[in-house]
């Protein structure tokens, strides 16, 4: 068992040090915290896959802290793209390009002829990766399958003891992992939504872009490997509650004899909530909601073990797509209305 340190953002040239030396380090972004490895160091990549019991087949996105940086691996990068990276980076864009034969190790591409490619808006980070001097894999710094981390002590929880630290710069803002943008295809694709928005990117390429990729039919193989696995999903049933199916969710939480969660925004719930049930605020909006979903499935599962979990819909438009979508899949897509409860 390693010991795993906290560091401050003061000290990450003692966090590079490790990186450095083939060490994992887990790393703030704005949307989730990112577990590091050197990208370019195949054993330490590996280690990545072993501290999260990620499947191998699952691709890592290589996090970079400038533009040159991420040319050294690939070649062909259109207007467009130049166009996406000058407006968006550093933030929530991941793009996929086709990579220089060989110039990432199969074990950060999953065998794949293309690759991820982030600039996180956290200059922390961007400072850590410049220290280091090599890019950093950086896959969200959790468990596999469980809810990804918004605080250092969401990391501490899954991976101590497997990894050698965690800079901790509080908690992240945006809450939702990036979006993914498939730049390697004829027309781009968004195989993950996130907070930068599809209808921005029409915008500022003057063009269509093919949506909702990432809802492909069970027998489809998903263009990001990653969307295939379970994934968000705290011990305890989620299920989904429209706005207009709270009275009933909480007359039914009511009833029963155990604790029930209940996440949602104060204005959802009109009057008072039953004994039993425990409240977690997700503030007063979308992005408030996104940027707590998270660590609100988190307090439930390590800090009040309830068996179910009432999550509060939003509108599957702009951030509430992405919200949405990591909801839908942490609940298994059940809704309040149509499980069976008994
Ligand atoms: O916000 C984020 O993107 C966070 C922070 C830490 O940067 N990172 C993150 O990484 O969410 P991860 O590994 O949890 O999710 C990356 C997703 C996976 O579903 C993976 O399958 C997909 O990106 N992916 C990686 N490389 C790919 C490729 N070449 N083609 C298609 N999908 C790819
Ligand atoms: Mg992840």
């Amino acid at each position: 068992m390693l010991i795993t340190k906290i560091y401050k953002t003061e000290e990450i040239d003692k966090a590079a040090d490790e990186l450095r030396k083939g060490e994992l380090i887990a790393f703030p972004t704005e949307t989730v915290y990112g577990l590091g490895a050197d990208a370019t160091n195949e054993q330490a990549v590996k280690r990545v896959y072993l501290a999260k019991g990620r499947p191998s087949d699952n691709p890592l996105i290589v996090t970079v802290s400038s533009f040159e940086m991420m040319k050294q691996y690939v070649d062909d990068i259109s207007e467009d793209a130049q166009k996406l990276i000058r407006h968006f980076w550093p933030g929530s864009l991941t793009l996929i390009f086709k990579i220089k034969p060989g110039s990432l190790s199969k074990a950060v591409t999953g065998g794949l002829e293309t690759a991820a490619f982030r600039m996180p808006d956290n200059s922390v980070t961007r400072n850590l990766i410049d220290l280091a001097g090599v890019p950093l894999v950086g896959p969200s710094a959790n468990s596999s399958g469980k809810p990804s981390p918004t605080t250092a002590k969401h990391v501490f929880h899954d991976l101590e003891g497997r990894i050698a630290g965690i800079v901790d710069d509080g908690p992240t803002t945006v809450g939702v992992e990036s979006t993914i943008l498939d730049m390697s295809s004829e027309v781009p694709a968004i195989l993950r939504p996130g907070a930068v928005l599809g209808e921005e990117i029409e915008q500022l390429l003057g063009k269509k872009i093919l949506f909702d990729r990432h809802k492909v039919g069970k027998t489809e193989t998903p263009k990001a490997p990653g969307m295939k696995y379970k994934h968000y999903a705290p011990d305890a049933q989620v299920l989904i509650v429209k706005h207009e199916d709270w009275q009933a969710a909480l007359e039914w939480a009511k009833n029963r004899a155990e604790s029930v969660g209940v996440m949602a925004l104060k204005a959802d719930l009109g009057v008072n909530l039953p004994n039993n049930c425990i409240f977690y605020d997700l503030g007063t909006d979308i992005h408030t909601a996104s940027q707590r979903l998270f660590a609100g499935l988190r307090y439930f599962d390590n800090e009040q073990a309830v068996n179910w979990i009432l999550a509060a819909a939003f509108p599957e438009k702009d951030l509430g797509a992405a919200y949405m979508n990591r909801l839908r899949k942490s609940a298994g897509d059940s809704f309040f209305e149509n499980s069976k409860l008994s």
